[in-house]
């Protein structure tokens, strides 16, 4: 099979870890099981720099054309001062709005030669692998109202507004359900009925979504606040969490932690599937761009790597090889080699290039 991936490397470690995953693509299409056909273009800083846009209208026509995207990471204290339109982020915010990028697959696993590192104890985390599927596109980050108003007497009133539909909650269930097929067939569904109305519905919709069409995935009901306590007492019971925006935002952060360094994580962003089952796909590592070892060749690559890996099993069907490449990366930890966000006693610490070259020859 053959596909198309746009490359945007952005700025600061992004180029640098990015350099890693090209090595990576050519080893992908040298196995002979894909051929896979790159662009690359700027977004971020550089984009500004060179179009006065955080990412060009030939970069989003080039985005819409390909079946996935894999983003580095933007920003920097360079465009501090740029307009808030144009600054880096806006590069990544508009990918996300233009491709409709609802949901946000933020895996949390533990290889084991890191499980010191982590903040919770070894027996808890040893083996971890968790998948949580945040609703990215509506919910309070977007509901309206959203206002500050001046009440006159020294206060004022802020609001919020959460809002989900049910089309929302069926398309974001649909992705839970799907990938817990694909791992260990059990999905929580978190939100806070006792509380909010947006609870009642999601839960109505997912209890409905798993009733007509995947009765043969085990599904749990967990309020939002239980499944925080639960992520840290005994994180392993987890397989898929289903959640919204806000709750995604915050159980994400705190399932990583469980995992150990920034440098580790990856994530993707899906839209919907079209008539091949194609969906719309960016993949990144969940760190920025690093200014303070940028340009230094120190930057940890394991997160863009990872990432690529998602990006061969959900965009390009090719589970073999993102099993291979996790392996890869399992194994030179376990060979004791390290980045220096990750840097150990009793191993060695190396750099983005050494870290490339020993998981592709891993
Ligand atoms: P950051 O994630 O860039 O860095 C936080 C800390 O983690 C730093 O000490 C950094 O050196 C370290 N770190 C991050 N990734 C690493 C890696 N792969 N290997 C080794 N060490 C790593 O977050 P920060 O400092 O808050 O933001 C820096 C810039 O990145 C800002 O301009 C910010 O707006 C932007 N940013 C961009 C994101 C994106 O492109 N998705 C996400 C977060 C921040
Ligand atoms: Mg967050």
């Amino acid at each position: 099979a053959s596909f198309k991936l746009l490359l945007l490397p952005g700025d600061g470690i992004g180029t640098e870890v990015m350099d890693e995953v090209t090595r990576l693509i050519e080893w992908a299409n040298g196995t002979g099981a894909i051929s896979i056909e790159t662009e690359t273009d700027l977004i971020g800083g550089c984009a500004y720099d060179e179009h006065g846009e955080a990412i060009s209208e030939a970069a989003m026509q080039t985005a819409h054309a390909a079946d996935a995207v894999m983003l580095g990471a933007v920003g920097g204290p360079k465009w501090d001062g740029v307009p808030y339109d144009k600054r880096p982020e806006a590069g990544l915010l508009r990918l996300r709005k233009d491709l409709q990028l609802f949901a946000n697959l933020r895996p949390a696993i533990c290889y084991p030669a890191l499980a010191e590192a982590s903040s919770l104890k070894r027996e808890l985390v040893e083996g971890l692998d968790i998948m949580i599927v945040r609703e990215l596109t509506g919910g309070v980050y977007f509901g309206e109202p959203k206002e500050i108003t001046d009440l006159g007497n020294g206060q004022k009133r802020a609001v919020d507004t959460q809002v989900y539909e049910t089309y929302e909650i069926e398309r974001i269930a649909a992705v839970a359900f799907d990938l817990a097929r694909k791992r260990g067939n059990l999905v929580h569904s978190a939100e806070k009925r006792n509380v909010m109305k947006t609870g009642v519905l999601w839960n109505e919709v997912v209890t409905k979504v798993h009733k007509d069409s995947y009765s043969d995935v085990k599904l749990e009901h967990i309020l939002a606040d239980n499944c925080a306590m639960q992520l840290v007492r005994a994180p392993k019971q987890f397989d898929v969490i289903v959640t919204d925006n806000l709750f995604g935002d915050v159980l994400s952060d705190e399932a990583a932690m469980a995992t150990g360094s920034l440098g580790m994580l990856p994530s993707a962003s899906l839209g919907a599937a079209d008539e091949n089952g194609m969906r719309p796909a960016m993949y990144e590592p969940v760190h920025g761009s690093a200014p303070d070892i940028a340009g230094q060749g120190k930057a940890n690559p394991i997160a863009t790597i990872a990432s690529f890996a998602m990006c061969l099993r959900y965009s390009f069907d090719q589970g073999e090889l993102a099993d291979k490449i996790e392996a890869a990366i399992a194994n030179v930890l376990d060979q004791g080699l390290r980045t220096g966000d990750i840097a150990q006693k009793g191993c060695k610490t190396v750099g983005t290039r050494e870290m490339g070259d020993a998981i592709i020859a891993s």
